[in-house]
């Protein structure tokens, strides 16, 4: 008798273990594989037949988050899983602060949604699609609309984590296309905002002069670095070649720039803070004007030493493969790798060099232009 009811109990126990299964793959995802770090993957951990995520044509995106969130309010965020040709889109979502821990509340805004009644690392909770929110389109896409209550308190940059699944509609785990995406949100002190205390606007700015580049900063415990460089197109490029300045000290606030001899009236300066959370905000100066010459960069011969039986000549402008000549003969000369434009190196050139004695040294570019000569004695 009693037997035959521990068999009976079993039985039910095994039934109540497959519904939740068959619950779990019919009507929405398991937790843990939205990709955020801590999760156990994204879906591609199952639907593995194209092996990595975001391989395919079509997208999942998170939209209408908040640039900086208020604490405790509600925002309703949208999250479109597309790709054309495809009928059957699925979605899980999860939001979490920079240790991984749930951020806020995530609730449903219709049926189309549910949560997942499993959490994972640091109670993180999981949002998403139910099996009406998974019904056959023929659209080549699904929008599905879901609530995010924000902390209480300012818990610093929030990020949620999308990954969605572009699928065949043949009811299998085969065949489907996944993506991931991620967006942040800031707290009202993660968030960085930047901007010029001297702005150059209408100025002209003669080439060598100095202008002292002041700006001010919010959010600077989320800041990674600053990157200054100039524009001569009005702002339509800031190529690398134009770099006035960079850190990662989230503390300096000015930079005196040496105004290079790029005569234009086109001028912009563009200030570039990359944030911790991923992200960059930039603030652009008005247009002005910079005079000069316009001539090539003429090398310039600032200092002097002799290191052992090395000479090594600091100065600007020294171009690639640029060379050195004493007493007008021709020295063998390398740029120095950590300083390429402003120090040059002349082997053992030292050595040929006596103890008070006076030597001319110029520097010639390979575009011939030669500085000034330069006369060094060496110290006694
Ligand atoms: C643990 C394995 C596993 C993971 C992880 C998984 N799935 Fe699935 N999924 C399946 C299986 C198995 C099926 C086949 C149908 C079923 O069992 O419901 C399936 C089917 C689907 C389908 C229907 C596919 C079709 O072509 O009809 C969708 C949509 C879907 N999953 C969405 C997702 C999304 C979105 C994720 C990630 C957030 C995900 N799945 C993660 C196992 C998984």
């Amino acid at each position: 008798m009693i037997s035959t009811r521990k068999k009976k109990l079993q039985t039910i126990i095994l039934i109540l273990v497959i519904a939740v299964v068959a619950y779990a793959s019919a009507s929405g995802p398991e937790p843990r594989y939205t990709g955020a770090p801590g999760d156990i993957g994204s879906c591609v951990f199952c639907h593995d037949t194209f092996e990595n995520a975001n391989v395919g044509p079509g997208s999942v995106t998170i939209t209408n988050t908040p640039a900086v969130y208020s604490p405790g309010q509600q925002y309703t965020i949208t999250v479109t899983a597309q790709q054309g040709g495809r009928s059957k889109f699925g979605f899980q979502l999860t939001a979490i602060d920079s240790g991984g821990n749930r951020a806020g509340t995530l609730a449903t805004v219709s049926s189309d949604t549910q949560i997942n009644p499993l959490t994972g690392e640091g109670a993180r909770q999981y949002i998403q699609h139910s099996s009406t929110g998974t019904n056959a389109t023929s659209s080549g896409r699904r929008i599905w609309q879901i609530r995010w209550t924000a902390p209480s308190t300012d818990v610093g940059t929030v990020t949620f984590y999308v990954a969605g699944n572009a699928a065949d509609n043949d009811g299998l785990n085969r065949d489907d296309y996944i993506y991931t995406n991620r967006i942040t949100t800031e707290s009202p002190t993660s968030n960085v905002t930047v901007a010029l205390a001297s702005d150059p606007a209408n100025q002209t700015l003669v080439a060598g002069s100095q202008f002292l580049i002041d700006w001010s900063a919010t959010g600077i415990s989320n800041v990674d670095s600053y990157e200054i460089r100039y524009s001569t197109d009005d702002g339509a490029t800031f190529p690398i070649a134009n770099l006035i300045f960079s850190t990662t000290d989230a503390n300096i606030t000015d930079f005196n720039w040496t105004v290079p001899d790029k005569p234009t009236t086109q001028a912009r300066i563009r200030l570039q803070a990359a944030t911790k959370s991923g992200s960059a905000v930039e603030v652009r100066s008005g247009r002005f004007t910079i005079t000069g010459t316009g001539g090539p960069e003429i090398p310039t011969i600032t200092s002097v030493e002799i290191i052992g039986k090395h000479l090594y000549v600091n100065g600007t402008n020294f171009k690639d493969d640029a060379d050195v000549y004493m007493n007008d003969a021709k020295q063998k000369t390398s740029n120095d790798s950590e300083n390429p434009t402003g120090r040059l190196k002349c082997k053992k050139l030292g050595k040929k060099i006596d103890r008070g004695q006076t030597v001319n040294l110029v520097v010639k570019n390979p575009d011939g232009t030669v500085s000034a000569s330069f006369l060094y004695q060496r110290p006694l």
